[in-house]
């Protein structure tokens, strides 16, 4: 891997071993670099192949769309969107002749033109000539991967039981939920390892308190559920409350912690506790302290946290909201005049409140004495927050294995935790993008990846739930979880409970495999989920599947539609097909190389086997808590 470094870039941190630094006059002719450094361009053969860029939207070959890597608070993950929550500008560009990659280190907004404008060119823009470009070449997508990981360092491995299942909502108010989840898992046999505390375990929603009403001892209800094998796992957003009395604002303030707008004055915006601040994570000194902040929940016996709302999310700032009042204060005089165009621009003066461009162009961290505007450094914020958790950890809790995931993201960050992906919705194609994302998330270095397992936003069925079941019990992070609002997802409030009940056994029965495919990976700086590309490099219809994956000697293929009966799989060699019911409960065939209909019906989970093993041989027997394993 050969770096070039453009004007004088701020240190991301993303790269930490990488020699080769050279002149720009050496960047490869394969890259037509503009004039300015601000655009540049490579020619795509027919056969290209595109893989990675993380977490972001359409397939696993993000050939054929534009995406702009800025991190956003984005719930609606529809094809019309161009940002999520991460920003992992990393890809290789897969030929039949050979593999290129290009790392762009920037953090800032970043476009990728993946031969949207033009079918053969992928076209990158960025803001400013001030970044790092990294380019690798090499046989193999593995081994391209592979040395790229290298360069970012190693992977943060999450403890075993954070493979166990997890229970959430955005709604579970009381000890009294919590308590009624796991006596509903523990009585009908459902394996469950954690549950997790959203928003409403605050006080006020003040990040580091917990509602004394609501949960009157806390640390005994966190003894209580350890001797339950159970570990409760709040939440921790990033703004923080602008309330006198409130300790972590009024320390934060008087420290001059948070991030300033242009006069020096606190940046107020509001998220879920209104009227709030931003603590500066690019500031080491703020960053330690906010850290240091998870050891009141660590010293009640928290071992788990998710970091959330930290693109940053903001509803809206205390400036845009004063805008928007003064233009709004006008329209009362135009009730006889409003035309369609009037009528827009009020709605969208409203709806623009949130993630405002104009608001994240006004505010601004302490960068190592030196005053840097926020948008210059937009997807470094919740990698930051995250760092700050990650790090305070090893002091906090030394020598001890802390679950943490967060929501933004920036390549980097996958040495201090992992990632889930953000408000998905309980829509069958999201499924489908979850199979998409998880080769690229792997790419960036996230290797503790997951998504809303039933969906995030609108409500689940019975069947969807049961085939994203059928997708997640695959991946590190095994959560279900779900908004305010929507329909009851836990897996005891369906008719089929017995079939809920086996797809979890089979996950417990593969955790120490799944964990040790999950080790490995990290040890080895390789891929847990990886295209079928990246293995039959040569086969012309593998370099094409886009819905099927491998994970150790696994290729899985997970059903994502409506009322199948199965789906259409690619076996690109022999395998052995074993069509699980539970984990001693399944079919077994041998499969020749060749396109099929699969069946599968919702209760059924497909594993293709490379090699000659029995599955029994990956299962260990099942247990209903990780603590059992
Ligand atoms: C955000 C998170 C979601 C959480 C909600 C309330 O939307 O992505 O997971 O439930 O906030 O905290």
């Amino acid at each position: 891997m050969k770096g070039f470094v453009i004007g004088k870039p701020l240190d991301t941190e993303s790269v930490i071993f990488c020699n080769e630094i050279g002149n720009l006059s050496e960047i490869p002719d394969w890259i037509n670099m503009n004039s300015d450094y601000t655009e540049f361009t490579i020619k795509l053969e027919d056969d290209d192949v595109v893989f990675g860029l993380g977490e972001s939207l359409h397939g696993m070959n993000k050939r054929g769309f534009k995406y702009v890597c800025l991190n956003t608070d984005q719930p609606l993950h529809t094809e019309d969107k161009d940002s999520l929550y991460g920003s992992h500008n990393f890809l290789v560009i897969d030929s039949p002749s050979g593999k290129k990659g290009i790392f762009v280190d920037y953090p800032a907004k970043t476009v990728f033109d993946i031969g949207h404008e033009k079918r053969d060119v992928l076209k990158v823009i960025v803001e400013e000539p001030l970044y790092k470009l990294y380019v690798l070449e090499s046989d193999s997508s593995n081994e391209l991967v592979k040395e790229f990981r290298k360069a970012i360092g190693k992977s943060y491995k999450a403890p075993l039981w954070g493979f166990g299942y997890g229970q959430s909502r955005w709604g579970y108010r009381a000890a009294e939920d919590i308590e009624n989840v796991v006596r509903n898992h523990r009585d009908n046999d459902l394996p469950l390892d954690s549950v997790y505390l959203d928003i409403d375990y605050m006080e006020d929603f003040k990040d580091f308190t917990v509602s004394s009403e609501r949960f009157p001892n806390f640390a005994d209800f966190v003894k209580k559920m350890k001797k339950e094998n159970i570990h409760l796992i709040p939440i921790i957003d990033a703004a923080v409350k602008k309330e006198d009395g409130y300790e972590v604002y009024e320390e934060g303030t008087n420290k001059g912690y948070f991030c300033k707008d242009k006069d020096g004055k606190d940046f107020v915006t509001a998220v879920w506790p209104g009227r709030s601040l931003l603590p500066d994570f690019m500031n080491p000194a703020a960053r330690k302290w906010f850290g240091d902040k998870y050891k009141i929940l660590t010293d009640l016996g928290i071992d788990g946290f998710w970091n959330d709302m930290n693109e940053p999310a903001l509803f809206y700032s205390d400036a845009s909201l004063s805008r928007a009042a003064e233009e709004l204060s006008h329209l009362g005089d135009e009730l006889e005049t409003l035309n369609l165009d009037r009528y827009w621009h009020y709605l969208d003066l409203v709806r623009d409140l949130s993630n405002n461009k104009e608001d994240y162009e006004s505010f601004y961290h302490d960068v190592n004495g030196m005053k840097v505007r926020h948008d210059r450094i937009h997807n470094l914020y919740g990698y930051n927050m995250t760092r700050a958790a990650a790090e305070a950890f090893k002091e906090i809790a030394p020598g001890k294995e802390m679950l943490i995931f967060s929501r933004s993201s920036y390549i980097g960050m996958h040495r201090y935790a992992g990632i889930w992906t953000g408000d998905n919705c309980s829509f069958y194609s999201h499924i489908k993008l979850l199979i998409s994302q998880l080769p690229g998330l792997n790419m960036a270095g996230f290797l503790f990846v997951g998504a809303d397992t039933g969906g995030f936003g609108h409500h689940t069925s019975e069947e969807l739930l049961m085939r994203f079941m059928g997708l997640s019990l695959f991946t590190p992070l095994f959560r279900n979880h779900c908004a305010i609002g929507c329909r009851d997802q836990e897996v005891y409030r369906f008719e089929r409970i017995n079939d809920f009940r086996n797809i979890l056994k089979l996950r417990y029965a593969l955790i120490p495999y799944l964990y040790k495919i999950y080790s490995d990976s990290i040890e080895n700086d390789d891929m847990m989920f990886r295209p079928l590309a990246f293995e039959y490099p040569d086969d012309a219809d593998a370099r094409l599947v886009e819905d099927q994956l491998l994970i150790g000697d696994f290729m899985i293929t997970p059903v994502y539609e409506a009322n199948a009966k199965g789906r259409y799989v690619y076996v690109p060699e022999k395998m052995k097909l074993f069509i699980m019911r539970s984990n001693d409960d399944y079919d077994v065939s041998v499969i020749e190389k060749g396109h099929y209909y699969l069946n599968a019906d919702i209760n059924e989970i497909p594993i293709f086997v490379r090699g000659d093993k029995d599955i029994s041989e990956y299962l260990t027997r099942p247990a209903n808590s990780t603590a059992e394993l």
